[in-house]
């Protein structure tokens, strides 16, 4: 493969390929995906949410211990198989995301990815330590808000930034009812605000771009835009190394454009998912009572959520899908096979480098 992208930079980090495999939980991109990622040259993210053996989870103490060592532990088996760069996706809206951070932070990860809220006591977490610390933002004023605090309090910005756009798959940093209605600005609009926003920053802080990204083309237009790179999640699913049962990978295989549909999670975002027999119930107003043994989010009222977002996110990872939120991007429906990380990032690659040749043909 012929690898003709500016690699991504911050500060002395560098990534071949200008591309970050988005950090997705509970249990989809853990060390397997991540490695085989950063062995590629592009960048691995193993999602911290929902690692722990629910078995030693009772009680918040034992939750917050068994979260923090099954983190830690995948971020071992992922240093034992890349020399490579891969980082950590952490949820702010986690009750033990401080936990989670100060512990991965003291490992050897590249980056910390961070959104499902304002990560503005990150710095705080990591002080001391190298790691790179980079916010998830849907829009400039969010952007600036963090960068404005992170330079108050700690007196540093952010190495990074990844703008998420409302066609991702998980959650969404949006109302529910701009994302039903279509009526969300597209992740390019959002790009060049968030782009308006760093411009003057000396020294200037790489905007990495997602949600909808699904091929070369894709990936050549937000170069063309300005950004440093890219994020993807959901491609990635569809991968030999990612760890979720067959049945999870085959439900994006089966997947139709009609499928897919936003969700209310109890994180208290909306969510996009594929539908399924639950989400169905969910949708006539059927409560799924559940124990709640640790309360993993800061958002959700045990007593009063329709359902337990961990739990079926847990199922989806092992396969029970009529029991199963299953989170996908808009455009889910297009991917049409299961290939080999490598395969995929090499078809990336080679499709990004085609597409920007052709426009600089043009150009001339
Ligand atoms: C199954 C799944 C789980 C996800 N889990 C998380 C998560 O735990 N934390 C997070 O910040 N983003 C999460 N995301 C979002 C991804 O990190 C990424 O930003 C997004 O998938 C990019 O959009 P795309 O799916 O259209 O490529 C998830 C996405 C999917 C598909």
């Amino acid at each position: 493969m012929i690898n003709c992208l500016k690699p991504l930079r911050m500060g002395e980090l560098k990534i071949d390929i200008p591309l970050i495999q988005g950090g997705m939980g509970v249990r989809v991109s853990t060390a397997s995906l991540a490695a085989a990622v950063a062995n590629c040259g592009a960048a691995g993210t193993i999602a911290g949410v929902g690692l722990a053996d629910e078995a030693d989870c009772i009680g918040r103490d034992n939750f917050f211990r068994s979260s923090r060592q099954a983190l830690v532990s995948e971020i071992h088996k992922a240093r034992e198989l890349t020399k490579g760069v891969f980082g950590v996706n952490i949820m702010v809206a986690l009750t033990n995301y401080e936990d989670l951070a100060r512990a991965a932070a003291k490992e050897d990860i590249n980056f910390i990815v961070s959104g499902a809220g304002l990560p503005l006591k990150l710095p705080e977490y990591t002080i001391g330590t190298q790691v790179k610390l980079i916010p998830i933002v849907s829009s400039g004023r969010v952007a600036e808000l963090i960068i404005k605090t992170w330079k108050k309090r700690y007196n540093r910005i952010p190495d990074a930034l990844v703008v998420e756009g409302p066609l991702a798959g998980g959650h969404l940093g949006y109302r529910f009812d701009e994302l039903e209605t279509g009526k969300a600005h597209s992740l390019d609009d959002i790009l060049l605000d968030v782009l308006g926003v760093v411009k003057d920053i000396p020294g200037g802080i790489p905007v990495i771009a997602g949600g909808g990204v699904f091929d070369g083309k894709d990936i050549a237009r937000i170069l063309g835009l300005g950004a440093s790179g890219v994020q993807i999640g959901t491609r990635f699913v569809a991968t030999d190394e990612c760890s979720v049962a067959d049945e999870f990978k085959q439900a994006y295989i089966d997947s139709q454009e009609k499928d897919t549909i936003i969700i209310k999670s109890p994180v208290g975002l909306p969510g996009r998912s594929i539908k399924t027999k639950f989400i169905d119930g969910l949708l006539k107003g059927v409560k799924m009572p559940f124990e709640c043994k640790f309360k993993c989010l800061k958002t959700c009222d045990p007593q009063s959520a329709p359902y337990c977002i961990a739990k079926a996110m847990l199922n989806a990872f092992k396969g029970d899908i009529d029991n199963a939120v299953v989170f996908a991007g808009s455009y889910v429906s297009r991917i049409k096979k299961i290939v080999s990380v490598k395969e995929l990032i090499d078809e990336l690659v080679s499709e990004t480098c085609s597409a920007l040749a052709l426009k600089s043909a043009i150009a001339v």
